[in-house]
């Protein structure tokens, strides 16, 4: 008889984990896999619209239950760059994902000399968009290295993914760090870089073909020659045909993701390639989901002094640290519509946060 009570306890605690374990999943309506990623996000967040459609597509998907974002790393070391993204992760209502930012702290507001249109200090505006941040030099945004290496020790197994939209300098200081190998090794589950241009011509037309993020710090990049995890690339000539971020302009007038493409764009229609948006899709949601498939079955990246990244087919690579490349599996019109749905996933309302 003393057992009734507490297997009715027991009756009641299941019954009522059952009501919660299953609240309505939204995104089993845009097809998404009921997949879960733990994940850092490296980004160049400054003057490209890309960055700021991925920093949109994670959020969404966080909300969505197929992620968490255990922080974000600023590879530009503007003051306005950190405010700037906390002024997206609060309109998504996730106002308290943790920041590192490239040291020491500048007046940086684009990566073309100052001359490119500017969205930054309009998102770093906490007048216009809220967010508790305020300043890139705020004392609760870590130094890269250290942010690395802290939440890799804490990871349990291969279990962080890494999702590189920005530049190498901050990877290759976790690589060169003491045990950084190791700690890639045992604690990285994939590495994806946006970068590369491995199509039929890849030694030509012009010198660019590592692609910007790889160029910016190119001796860094080539710590992606002996990464010690799987890495993905996501290739540039794939980004570029794919168009997304018309549907922006059905979401609300202050949405930072819309107002940072209107300034961008200035006046002209908005919409541009997706390199950043397509790597973060690949990397949250994985090959299974179906829009991409691996242009290689073998090899590895190789980077030159001269700015130029190839595709090494005849390597030889480990399975532990194996490499491959993106192309699309689905038509372009088809994936693009995939990003545009995430991108305009609240419609016109902002994210209602609890
Ligand atoms: C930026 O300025 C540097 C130094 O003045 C110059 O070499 C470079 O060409 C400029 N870049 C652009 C894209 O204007
Ligand atoms: C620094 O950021 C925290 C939130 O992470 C915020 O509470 C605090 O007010 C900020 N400090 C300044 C000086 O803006
Ligand atoms: C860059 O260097 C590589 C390796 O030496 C070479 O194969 C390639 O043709 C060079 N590319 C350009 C544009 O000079
Ligand atoms: C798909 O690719 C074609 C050919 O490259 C291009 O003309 C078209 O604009 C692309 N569509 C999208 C949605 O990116
Ligand atoms: C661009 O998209 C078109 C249409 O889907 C496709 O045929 C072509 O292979 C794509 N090119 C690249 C580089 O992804």
């Amino acid at each position: 008889m003393k057992l009734l009570p507490s297997l009715l306890a027991l009756c009641l605690s299941v019954a009522t984990q059952l009501v919660y374990a299953a609240p309505v999943d939204e995104g089993q309506s845009l097809g998404l896999p009921r997949s879960f990623k733990d994940v850092i996000i490296d980004t160049d967040f400054l003057s490209f619209t890309d960055d700021v459609g991925a920093l949109a597509v994670a959020n969404t998907l966080q909300n969505l239950g197929r992620v968490r974002i255990l922080g974000i790393v600023s590879d530009v070391q503007s003051r306005f760059a950190v405010p700037g993204i906390d002024a997206i992760d609060t309109w998504y209502c996730n106002p308290d994902i943790p920041f590192a930012q490239s040291q020491p702290v500048t007046n940086q507001i684009d990566e073309v000399n100052n001359t490119a249109p500017e969205y930054i200090t309009t998102l770093a505006n906490p007048a216009l968009f809220p967010e508790d941040i305020h300043d890139g030099s705020n004392k609760t945004v870590q130094d890269p290295l250290t942010f690395y290496r802290t939440v890799l020790q804490r990871a349990k197994g291969k279990s962080i993914t890494i999702i590189g939209i920005g530049f190498l300098t901050h990877l290759n200081q976790l690589y060169q760090s003491p045990g950084g190998k190791e700690l890639i090794r045992d604690k990285v589950a994939e590495l994806i870089i946006q970068g590369g241009d491995f199509g039929p011509n890849f030694f030509g037309p012009g010198p660019n073909r590592a692609g910007y993020n790889l160029l910016i710090d190119l001796q860094a990049a080539k710590v992606l020659e002996e990464w010690p995890s799987p890495v993905t690339f996501l290739p540039s000539d794939v980004g570029r045909n794919v168009t997304s971020g018309q549907v922006l302009e059905n979401t609300p007038k202050n949405n930072p993701i819309r107002v940072a493409n209107e300034i961008y764009h200035k006046g002209t229609q908005i919409g541009d390639g997706s390199w950043d948006i397509l790597a973060t899709y690949y990397s949250i949601l994985g090959i299974d989901e179906g829009s991409f498939r691996y242009g290689n079955t073998g090899g590895q990246i190789r980077i030159f002094d001269n700015g130029t990244a190839a595709w090494d087919f005849n390597a030889y690579v480990p399975y532990e640290r194996r490499q491959h490349f993106l192309n699309l599996r689905q038509s372009n019109e088809t994936v693009a519509q995939k990003l545009n749905n995430l991108l305009a996933f609240y419609g016109e309302r902002k994210p209602a946060c609890r």
